[in-house]
Parts: C-alpha cells; sequence; structure tokens
C-alpha cells in the first residue's frame, strides 16, 4: 500500500525550509530569545530545526544521522525556558505557518504538534 506521510502531504522539504527560515526571521529580531541562541549565525540552528521537523513529519532521517537521537527536552536544558519565552517561539512559529496557506487540517496538526511541543520544552515554570 502507498502511504503519503504528512511531509509529502505539505509540500514536502520546500515547504519545511519556507516555514522554519520565515520562523528564524523572526527570532533573529526578537530581543527575548535572540540572546538564547549561541551562535553569532542562526544558519546551523534553522538546519537542524528544519531537519529535526522534516524527520518528525515522516521524510528523511537526516536529522539523527546527523545529531543522533533528538532527545529535545535534554537539549533545551542549557536555555532558559519559561512561558514567555515559549509564547514568543510560538508567535514566530505562528507567522511562519500563516504564511505558508496550508490546507485548513494539515495547518491544524502541524500548529497542535508545535503547541504541544513548545510547552513540553518548558523547564523554568513562572
Ligand atoms: C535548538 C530554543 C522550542 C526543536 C534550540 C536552541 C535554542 C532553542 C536556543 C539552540 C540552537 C541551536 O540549535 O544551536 C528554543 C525555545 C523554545 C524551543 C526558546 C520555546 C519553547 C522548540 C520546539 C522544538 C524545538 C517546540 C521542536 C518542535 C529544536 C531542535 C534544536 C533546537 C531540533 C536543535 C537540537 C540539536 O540537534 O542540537 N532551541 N526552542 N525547539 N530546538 Fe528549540
Amino acid at each position: 500500500a502507498q502511504e503519503v506521510t504528512f511531509y509529502e502531504a505539505v509540500g514536502g522539504e520546500e515547504t519545511f525550509r519556507r516555514l522554519v527560515h520565515r520562523f528564524y526571521q523572526g527570532v533573529a529580531d526578537d530581543p527575548l530569545l535572540r540572546p538564547l541562541y549561541p551562535e553569532e549565525d542562526l544558519g546551523p540552528a534553522e538546519e537542524r530545526l528544519r531537519l529535526f521537523l522534516i524527520q518528525y513529519w515522516g521524510g528523511p532521517r537526516t536529522y539523527s544521522i546527523q545529531r543522533g537521537h533528538p532527545r529535545l527536552r535534554m537539549r533545551h536544558v542549557p536555555f532558559t525556558i519559561g512561558t514567555a519565552e515559549r509564547d514568543a517561539w510560538l508567535r514566530h512559529m505562528r507567522d511562519a505557518l500563516d504564511e505558508l496557506d496550508l490546507p485548513e487540517q494539515l495547518e491544524q496538526m502541524l500548529w497542535e504538534y508545535l503547541e504541544m511541543a513548545a510547552r513540553s520544552l518548558i523547564n523554568s515554570p513562572d
């Protein structure tokens, strides 16, 4: 049986490239979030998030080949993430997602996942 992955249904790599690129444009100008990113160049962070999301949604597993098991909670421990950081992160994702104009059901699935994942990474509750 042929199954279309979510990754393919939303438009494959190009869609994730646009989503994450737009997201990082927001982060670049965000006074709360920008200082959290250790590197001057946001390009490598952009690539890691893009590859992670591609893998999560059924695309190529390049993320794990390069980075190993995601272990996102552990990888976010060095950064203070409270509700303000979570909200800012989600706001940039929301803006980026709106620009993609995906079919409503797919957009909602992606958004619900992002909200859940962002909530799960709060490590510094108010
Ligand atoms: C990495 C912040 C939520 C996925 C990072 C980094 C920071 C950060 C500062 C290091 C940048 C780098 O890769 O060098 C935040 C904040 C969040 C958040 C403030 C707010 C809740 C999320 C969510 C996801 C995610 C919801 C997934 C859906 C990733 C991935 C990496 C990363 C895949 C790279 C991990 C690695 O391979 O090293 N994040 N993040 N983050 N974040 Fe987040």
